[in-house]
């Protein structure tokens, strides 16, 4: 499994992890975490979690993966392909403001993705889910059609959502990814984020 720390990749033995990763009380997976911010703000403020950000691209990650916290792990891999080390350590799952292929596979149900997420997750494992106007309709729909077919893809692959809840430009404003903060003082600050339990 290819990871990565300041612009060191470095491949890790993820043997002897599930020991260690039962320790804590939540780990957290970021499935494309873009630069890393939200991973790194929730690892400091969370000793007790251990949080994992995932990422195609590894040029943005350079930053925010050099900081030095026994309880962060950077995976460069693409979200349909999850590498067979995670399986069943994730108790959480986010993905926050998903483009290209990513949002592609939400948007088709697409099993490479969804079955990956069930095998990478605990009994009882939670998701957070974050759709942006603006990517929904550079994908051809609109923020509330793209919405609802995602949530009606996950209700079909068995997990359990809950009503979708909208952010405007001040949620989006005091939420610590930077992805985030671009849409809140952009042209179409909207958001909807769907939550539930995979499994
Ligand atoms: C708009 S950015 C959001 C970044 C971050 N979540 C944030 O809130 O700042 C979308 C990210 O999804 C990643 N992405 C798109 N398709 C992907 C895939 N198939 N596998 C892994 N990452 C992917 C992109 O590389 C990009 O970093």
């Amino acid at each position: 499994m290819e990871t990565i720390r300041g612009k060191k990749s470095l491949e890790v033995d993820f043997s002897g992890w599930k020991d260690r990763l039962g320790t804590y009380n939540r780990v957290l997976l970021d499935l494309g975490t873009g630069d890393g911010r939200y991973v790194r703000t929730l690892a400091e403020a969370h000793p007790d979690w251990f949080v994992i950000g995932v990422d195609a691209c590894r040029e943005n990650l350079h930053e925010h993966s050099r900081a030095k916290l026994q309880n962060m792990l950077f995976i460069i891999a693409e979200a349909q392909d999850l590498p067979c080390e995670l399986h069943g350590l994730v108790s959480h799952v986010a993905i926050n403001f998903p483009w290209g292929s990513l949002l592609e596979s939400l948007l088709t149900g697409d099993p490479a993705l969804l079955h990956g997420l069930e095998s990478v997750a605990r009994a009882a494992a939670s998701f957070d889910l974050r759709l942006n106007g603006g990517a929904l309709t550079e994908a051809g729909t609109t923020l509330e059609a793209g919405a609802e077919l995602i949530h009606n893809n996950i209700l079909r692959a068995g997990w359990q959502v809950k009503a979708p809840v909208t952010m405007n430009a001040s949620a989006l404003r005091s939420f610590p990814s930077t992805w985030a903060k671009r849409l809140a003082f952009g042209r179409d600050p909207r958001a909807i984020a769907l939550n539930g339990y995979i499994k």
